[in-house]
């Protein structure tokens, strides 16, 4: 990866457009509205990351503080662009999410997987290995719950991990 044209920061309101199109170039995550995007790159900024390479978005994670548990980071959606995976994006992505301020009492990660996305396990076991940290897992959302035409969405909870120093 050439990281001398990378950038990770925040989103902004500008991101929108071109996020909604990279998860729709992202299977099998589901596609939210342009407007969702656009909330995360603007209310939620500061618990989302973009990498652009090259000056284009080229990678994005979301997720938010748990309401009423600021020990918890919920992440929603991870998306590397297919040219990129398997070199560390996703890592980099949340590594580099935690290390904001605003994830000061993060001693928890949360997310949702269907049980046959591989790539996504594989993310967070990476994750909590290399924490030290226990991962569990149990169903959060059935099938059923989910309207009959979704994989059941596993909650998987890793922590707790020593979060790095802030800058
Ligand atoms: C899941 C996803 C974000 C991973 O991004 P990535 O940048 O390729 O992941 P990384 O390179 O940071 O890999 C992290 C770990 O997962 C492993 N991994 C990643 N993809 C894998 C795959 N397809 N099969 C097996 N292991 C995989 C890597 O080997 C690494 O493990 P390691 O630390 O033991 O070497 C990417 O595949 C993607 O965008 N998929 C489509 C969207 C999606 O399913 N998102 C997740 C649900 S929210």
């Amino acid at each position: 990866m050439d990281t001398e044209n990378l950038r990770i920061r925040k989103p902004v309101a500008d991101d929108g457009v071109v996020i909604h199109q990279l998860i729709q170039s992202c299977p099998p995550l589901d596609v939210n509205s342009t407007y969702l995007y656009l909330l995360q790159c603007t209310h939620f900024a500061e618990t989302c990351v973009v990498a652009e390479l090259n000056g284009k978005v080229a990678a994005f994670l979301s997720g938010y503080i748990k309401p009423g548990n600021s020990s918890t980071f919920f992440l929603w959606q991870v998306a590397v662009g297919e040219s990129l995976r398997g070199k560390g994006m996703a890592r980099r992505l949340l590594d580099a999410v935690l290390e904001r301020e605003a994830c000061h009492d993060v001693c928890f990660l949360e997310t949702t997987i269907t049980p046959d996305n591989q790539a996504s396990w594989a993310l967070f076991r990476s994750f909590a290995r290399d924490r030290q940290a226990e991962l569990t897992d149990q169903v959060l959302f059935s099938t059923a719950e989910l309207g009959g035409q979704h994989e059941p969405e596993v909650l998987v909870r890793i922590g707790p991990f020593q979060n790095k120093p802030f800058a």
